[in-house]
Formats: structure tokens, sequence, C-alpha cells
């Protein structure tokens, strides 16, 4: 059984989506524990499922890197195997990421690497494109940087708004963070040169494309 930490700031919708994953797909991994730097919404969806839950504010911390080290060590007080950014909002120092290196994963609003950053769906609008969509990545010290594990696409519509676009794009979100995640608990991840191989049977790596040809 493999532990999991979530690491939160939201409303949690792709912390359900991976909970709903876990158990109806009976994976051999648990979600031990979902830590938040906020009183988030997503907390209370969390304890409802019986998971513990921290709530670790920055006020009170005189750095980032203080703050990171306290986190890290409630992360690992639980011994995790994985731990998951799902709407984490605040970026994490070299030390941090260093620490969780290979077993930190961030999903990202966008196809990276386009849109890294803050409001990658109003700036995706305002770029025009026409396909937008999602990334799972393992973290790196670089924001928005790591090696890219999978990716879903979505279409940009002409009369689409920032709450439209968004919509679509988390929903395809919720396909996609499950599944690299049970890739990860069955060890079918290799990072070399900075590109994932996903081991074993072939599967799709994006989602959203249509059949592979
Ligand atoms: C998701 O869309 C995720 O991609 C994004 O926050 C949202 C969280 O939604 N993450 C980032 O922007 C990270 N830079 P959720 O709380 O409903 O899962």
């Amino acid at each position: 059984m493999k532990s999991i930490v979530v690491l939160i700031s939201g409303r949690g919708s792709n912390l359900a989506a991976l909970i709903a994953a876990c158990r109806s797909e009976a994976w051999p991994a648990k979600i031990v524990a979902v830590i938040s730097d906020r009183d988030a919404p997503g907390l209370l969806l969390a304890r409802a499922q019986g998971i513990e839950t921290q709530v670790l504010p920055f006020a009170g911390f005189a750095s980032r890197e203080l703050y990171d080290e306290a986190l890290a060590g409630t992360i690992e007080s639980y011994r995790p195997e994985l731990v998951l950014l799902a709407g984490f909002m605040r970026i994490l120092s070299h030390r941090f990421v260093e620490r969780f290196a290979h077993r930190l994963l961030n999903i990202h609003p966008s196809l990276l690497p386009a849109f890294a950053g803050l409001n990658a769906h109003r700036r995706a609008l305002a770029a025009g494109v026409r396909i937008h969509g999602a990334t799972v990545h393992f973290v790196s010290t670089v924001v928005d940087g790591g090696a890219i594990v999978a990716q879903a696409a979505v279409p940009v519509f002409a009369d689409d708004d920032e709450q439209r676009l968004e919509e679509r794009v988390r929903a395809a979100e919720h396909q996609l963070y499950p599944r690299v995640v049970r890739w990860f608990i069955e060890d079918r991840l290799r990072v070399q040169d900075g590109k994932v191989e996903l081991l074993g049977e072939q599967e799709p790596m994006q989602l959203g494309l249509g059949p592979a040809t």
C-alpha cells in the first residue's frame, strides 16, 4: 500500500476525482492526509471521507524557507511515497522540491510549456489558441517546468469565456490526474534526460485527441 499526501488551496475537485478513482479502481494506495495553506473548501470534502487534514497558513512564518521546512515536516510525518499538488497555490522553495524529488507531481491548467504561471485560461483566450488543456508533471525547481507525464487537450470555442473554458479544462483534469497517479502507484513512470517514459502496456499519454493512429 503506497501512502499519498495531497496539497490543496481551493475547492478540491481534483482531490475528489483522486479519492473516487482510488476507491473505485481499488488502487494499492491510500490518501493518508490532505494539507492546505488555508481554510480551503476541499478540506471538508476530505474530512467527509475520513481523511486526515492539516491547515498550515503562511502567516507566522518569517520566510518561504521556514514555511516550507514546516510543511515538509508535516508531510514527512505521514511517510508518503507520493505527494500531489492539486491546486496548491504556493511556489515551493528549491530545497522543498529537491527533498521530494521524483515523488512530487503537479497538475497545471494549460498545455505546458505554454501558459506557465497564473491565469492560464485568461491568457489562453487572449492569445486566441484553438486548443488548450492541462498537464501533469513532476515538480522541478523551475516553476511549472518539470518533466511532463501526460496532457489532456480540449477545444477552445469562439464564444468561450474564462469560466466556460476553465470548466472544460477542469473536467479533463479529473480524467488525467487519476490516470497519472495510478501509473505512479504501479511504478510505471521512469524519468530519463528530463523526459518521462511509461513502462508496460502502452496507453495514450494524451487525452482528448481521439484514437492514436
Ligand atoms: C486546477 O484547475 C489546477 O489545474 C489548478 O488549480 C485548480 C484547482 O482546482 N492549479 C494551478 O493553477 C497550479 N498552478 P480544484 O481545487 O478544484 O482541484
